[in-house]
């Protein structure tokens, strides 16, 4: 049987530690997967040198993961197109907003027999439309689309500390997530497979806008029980949500999942929405400056998935249903007073 060609598409900070794993493990499945690991890497200049060239020599993403060696077989490509080519399993691991160019450029170029899966945590939402981006993908470039998703922050999982993660799979379609567990799983990097894929993906978008509303409360200092308050109503908005608009959403992957109430603790207590909303408060700067002050080129997500949640809700007429996420738009994109973050949930 022909071997799978992988291609990591996105190089950040969670890009790069998938791209690490993906290059250990297609070397320990030699049978099932090809050796060589192109990612491609949105090309930017480092101290006058191409990012892509420090790569190739030196094998570390000095810039999004500094001090970890992605291996000799991982080889960055600043051609998305030429990245992709041949490749019959995709990874999609790029922040949300550039997602629509990528797939811009490669639809059509696609290798037939090709999967992919999408390690994108966001919606997309047009008026009262919404979309997860395993979907989009699955249905721009006409191949099945997994997804995967949990308590996974990046420089944890690249460090080796045990973690888990959650693998959504199509319906009927198993062979997809045993064949990426293969890919991406690690003795200290476990994976579960599940046949819901709308609610591995919803749950990680929907996780981020709740931590942004943890980092607001750690903001104003307002201790332990407001942050778990915060996440228990965060978790149950996130399941209203998801069974509100999704038909296809197993209850088992809210608290049994490492998508589902996993990921929603660990980016309270870490990660980056949480930590920029805390400086949003203690600084007053906004979000832009944050992002660029403290991330170094690294993206936050929750403050988008806030809006697109809020356009979408307000489309459907269903805002009051969703307290929670309502407020953490109105704190973040129309200066309502945080000091109101806990009134009226
Ligand atoms: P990141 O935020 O660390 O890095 C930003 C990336 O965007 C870089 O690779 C940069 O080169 C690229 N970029 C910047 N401008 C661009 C442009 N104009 N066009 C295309 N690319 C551009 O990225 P990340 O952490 O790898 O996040 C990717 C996805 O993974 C996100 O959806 C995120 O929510 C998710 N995720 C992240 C973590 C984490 O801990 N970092 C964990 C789990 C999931
Ligand atoms: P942040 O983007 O808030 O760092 O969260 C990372 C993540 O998704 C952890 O699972």
């Amino acid at each position: 049987m022909a071997r799978d060609k992988v291609c990591v598409i996105g190089s950040g900070n969670w890009g790069s530690t998938i791209a690490m794993i993906c290059g250990k493990n297609v070397r320990k499945y030699s049978d099932v997967f090809d050796e060589h690991v192109p990612v491609w890497v949105y090309e930017e200049m480092i101290d006058g040198k191409k990012l892509t060239d420090i790569i190739n020599t030196t094998h570390q993403n000095v810039k999004y993961l500094p001090g970890y060696d992605l291996g000799t077989n991982v080889e960055a490509v600043p051609d998305l197109a030429k990245a992709v080519q041949g490749a019959t399993a995709l990874v999609f691991v790029m922040p949300h907003q550039f997602l629509d160019k990528c797939l811009a450029t490669i639809e059509g170029h696609i290798a037939p027999g090709a999967r992919a899966i999408s390690l994108i945590k966001g919606v997309d939402v047009h008026g009262a439309d919404i979309h997860i981006f395993a979907d989009v993908i699955q249905d721009r470039l006409g191949i099945r689309c997994s997804a995967l998703s949990g308590a996974n922050i990046a420089s944890e999982v690249a460090a080796g500390r045990f973690s888990e993660t959650t693998i959504g799979y199509r319906k009927g379609h198993r062979e997809d997530g045993e064949m990426w567990k293969k890919l991406f799983e690690t003795p200290k990097f476990k994976i579960q497979l599940i046949e819901d894929v709308s609610g591995v993906s919803l749950c990680g978008a929907l996780k981020n806008v709740v931590a942004v509303a943890a980092g607001l409360s750690d903001g104003l200092g307002y201790g332990n029980n407001t942050k778990s308050a915060l996440m228990r109503i965060g978790l149950i908005e996130t399941k209203n949500f998801c069974q509100e608009f999704f038909d296809d959403v197993l209850p088992e992957t809210f608290l049994e999942e490492s998508a589902g109430v996993a990921d929603l603790i660990t980016s309270c207590l870490g990660g980056r929405n949480r930590k920029t909303a805390e400086a949003f408060v203690k600084t007053g700067k906004s979000f832009d400056e944050l992002e660029r002050e403290m991330l170094g080129g690294q993206k936050l997500q929750g403050i988008h998935t806030a809006k697109d949640v809020h356009t979408f809700l307000a489309a459907r007429n269903r805002i009051g249903a969703y307290p929670l996420f309502d407020k953490v738009f109105h704190i973040c994109w129309e200066n309502m007073d945080v000091n109101t973050l806990t009134d009226d949930l």
